[in-house]
């Protein structure tokens, strides 16, 4: 397998956060690994016999409440350098004598804590050089996982044995034999290679396979595994890709098959039924609600191209920081299964919006419609929703359609078509959605029932 990389990024924070956007942005482009410790004195040094350089991310404020622990780093055995994160708003002249100060024997660079990929990343180059070598251009990284699930190669797929060498493992169409699996596995591979040109097509072969389907009419249920699996993969790359072209536009195609599907059913309540065989509830979620929430756009004036592929895109994202099925499922922070949590969890329940609309203020072309539906998706009337308990006029008026959209999907999907839940989404939809600012879209989402019965 490859040697280790002669230079670590290592984030320097109390939490998590700063770590994972470093390690998207870092691992996305170079061929390194990205560390996380909350101390400068919990770094293991056992772990980094062979380093020749650790390249550190931390904010100043972090700096200057570690004060002591800076001071002392100069006896290690690696060269240090330091990306400082700073806010121009309270990051004064002060501040940054102090720290230059504390890291004069450390070549070091300022950066807004806001990090902007394309600037972050010339600064890294500019600070490392050729010791951090970039991902090769010839080749895109893919998760683990992706391959995992079918245990079939779409195409031909490597893995990395040196700076720049690569093994093919698999044949395009072979399986990946349980073996190789075993073995990369305990050799701790994180990711496989394809080729740059094979990429897309990786991608494309779902969605075709998809529009195949859906265009000879075979009916609805292979069509909606095939965009579940889609939904699933745009979120491992954006995880474990970080901001791509190529994922984007995966949620273009997602969008024209989402769109294409929903004209061609005739039957809503047919249609309804194949979701409830399928098992993976965020995937299910996303698709129903962004088909019936175009469907719904369709009988209102705003019913453009832009706003479905606002609908289609905020449905792919909105749970894309939650892996947990039971996490997604919880739609009210006043029910037994959120107060039944640990707090971790709790957490991440409450602000599974706003992380999603982290990864989106990353990805160019997300306008504030985007963001604010996903940030909005579990708003309720009344301000019974979450994370903000916004009222009905306080959200985007496209948030409004849409969380009828995703109530009703919720429901459905947890719920069952059974008779008796069918009248309870009833009752409670006309209590809940038939006044203010909700009234309108939830007129276009009675007339869509009506029409499709
Ligand atoms: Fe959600």
């Amino acid at each position: 397998m490859s040697g280790d990389p002669s230079v670590k990024v290592i984030v320097l924070d109390k939490g998590k956060e700063l770590y994972k956007i470093v390690s998207l942005y870092v691992e996305s482009e170079f061929e390194t690994n990205v560390l996380h410790y909350e101390s400068p004195n919990s770094i293991d040094d056992s772990e980094n016999i062979d380093l020749k350089e650790a390249l550190f991310v931390c904010d100043y404020t972090f700096i200057l409440n570690f004060q002591s622990d800076f001071k002392s780093l100069g006896a290690k055995g690696y060269n240090r350098s330091f990306i400082i994160l700073e806010d121009s708003l309270l990051f004064g002249d002060e501040e940054k004598r102090e720290i230059e100060t504390l890291l004069k024997e450390f070549k070091h660079s300022f950066c807004h804590r806001d990090l902007i990929k394309n600037q972050f990343v010339e600064m890294i180059e500019g600070m490392c050089g050729d010791a951090i070598p970039k991902v090769d251009l010839k080749y895109s990284k893919m998760s683990m996982d992706y391959f995992f699930k079918s245990k079939h190669a779409l195409v031909d797929t490597y893995i990395k044995i040196g700076a720049e060498k690569f093994i093919k493992i698999v044949n395009r169409g072979d399986d990946v034999p349980e073996e190789v699996l075993e073995h990369i596995t305990k050799k701790g591979v994180r990711f496989f290679y394809v080729k740059k040109v094979d990429f897309k097509e990786c991608y494309r072969s779902i969605v075709d396979s998809l529009s195949e389907r859906s265009s000879t009419k075979k009916g609805v249920e292979g069509s909606l595994t095939e965009q579940f699996t889609s939904i699933e993969n745009v979120h491992t790359a954006l995880k474990s890709l970080g901001v791509s072209e190529e994922v984007l536009e995966i949620a273009d195609e997602t969008v024209e098959i989402a769109k294409k599907t929903i004209q061609e059913q005739a039957n809503l309540p047919a249609f309804l039924k194949e979701f409830l065989k399928n098992e993976n509830y965020i995937s299910e979620l996303s698709t129903l609600t962004s088909y019936l929430a175009i469907s719904c756009l369709s009988e209102l004036p705003w019913g453009n191209p832009k706003n479905f592929t606002k609908f289609a895109l905020a449905s792919i994202i909105q749970d894309v920081a939650l892996n947990d099925e039971e996490l997604a499922k919880i739609c009210h922070l006043d029910s037994e299964e959120f107060k039944n949590l640990n707090e971790a969890d709790k957490t991440k329940v409450v602000e599974h919006p706003s992380k999603a609309v982290e990864i989106l203020d990353h990805l160019e072309g997300m306008d504030q419609d985007i963001k604010d539906i996903v940030m909005q998706h579990h708003e309720r009337p009344h301000g019974k929703g979450f994370p903000w308990g916004l009222k009905d006029n306080e959200i985007n008026p496209l948030s409004n359609l849409y969380i009828i959209c995703h109530e009703y999907a919720h429901r459905i999907i947890t719920g069952g078509l059974n008779l008796a839940n069918m009248k309870k989404i009833d009752q409670d939809f006309r209590e809940m959605f038939s006044s203010g600012n909700y009234a309108k879209p939830y007129k276009a989402f009675l007339e869509v029932f009506r029409s499709k019965r």
